[in-house]
């Protein structure tokens, strides 16, 4: 996923997509081109803003130099992360497929839980990791009994617990038919939050930790830890 606005990143997204800045030697996206490449995944689709089809092109085009095989669909509006995935059904067809917002950069290797999901897949499965602003996330509460995710909340204003629900996200294709039936949540958008929560009453979203550092590059500050943490000059994200 690279579209959206950036907003957080203002002024210079009233310019340039968000995904397209660097983060070391990279523009963002690259590093989430390089984690699937990493899991073993050649067919990557980007779901991206109009204007910035023509950059794409110059960037990564067909991503051959990347050992990838890319194509492009495009956002019109910014409805949300649900709303993007769901332009992906055609892509996928009928295989199991996941998710990476392109703004999360993180350390795992997501090789595993790939070939995990391919054998005995749930109909959804995430990653979570603990943060110090969950304020600021999809969090996760967990059934101390059970010791499965009970709900997610977007953003809450009094969050249960400090599990982030990070940006990767593995589906079957049976969760499109679930795509239909969400609603615009309070900020005009179609959820990812709201789908995985649909799963989990379902009991078909599965879960795991990340080990490694993750974050989400999204404002000026978090930016600037992940330049750092992918020049290995600094060992977790402080998420104040
Ligand atoms: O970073 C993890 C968080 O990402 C999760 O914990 C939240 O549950 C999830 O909703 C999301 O929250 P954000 O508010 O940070 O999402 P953001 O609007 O920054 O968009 C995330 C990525 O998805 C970003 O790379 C842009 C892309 N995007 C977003 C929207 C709204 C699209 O491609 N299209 C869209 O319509």
């Amino acid at each position: 996923m690279a579209g959206g606005s950036g907003t957080r990143l203002s002024p210079i997204t009233k310019i340039v997509n968000k995904h397209f800045l660097p983060v070391g030697k990279y523009p963002m996206i690259y590093w989430s081109l390089l984690k699937l490449k990493e899991a073993n995944i050649e067919n990557v689709l980007l779901i991206i803003n109009q204007d910035d089809r023509p950059l794409y092109d110059k960037l990564i085009g067909d991503g051959r130099e990347l050992e990838l095989k890319v194509t492009y669909k495009i956002q019109d509006e910014p409805l949300g992360i649900a709303h993007g995935v769901s332009l992906a059904q055609s892509f996928v067809g009928n295989s199991p497929f996941i998710v990476l917002l392109g703004d999360n950069l993180f350390q795992d290797s997501l090789r595993k839980a790939v070939n995990d999901f391919d054998v005995d897949p749930k109909m959804g499965h995430v990653f979570l990791k603990k943060v110090t602003n969950p304020m600021a996330y999809g969090i996760a509460e967990i059934d101390s009994k059970t010791n499965k995710i009970k709900a997610i909340e977007e953003k809450p204003a009094n969050p249960k617990s400090d599990l982030c629900v990070t940006g990767i996200y593995l589906y079957e294709a049976s969760v499109f038919r679930y795509m239909k039936q969400l609603v615009p949540s309070n900020r005009g958008e179609l959820e990812i939050t709201d789908l995985n929560n649909q799963l989990i009453k379902e009991g078909q979203l599965g879960y795991q930790m990340l080990n490694g550092w993750w974050i989400d590059a999204g404002t000026h500050e978090s930016l600037y830890y992940a330049n750092q943490l992918i020049n290995g000059d600094r060992k977790e994200p402080n998420h104040e």
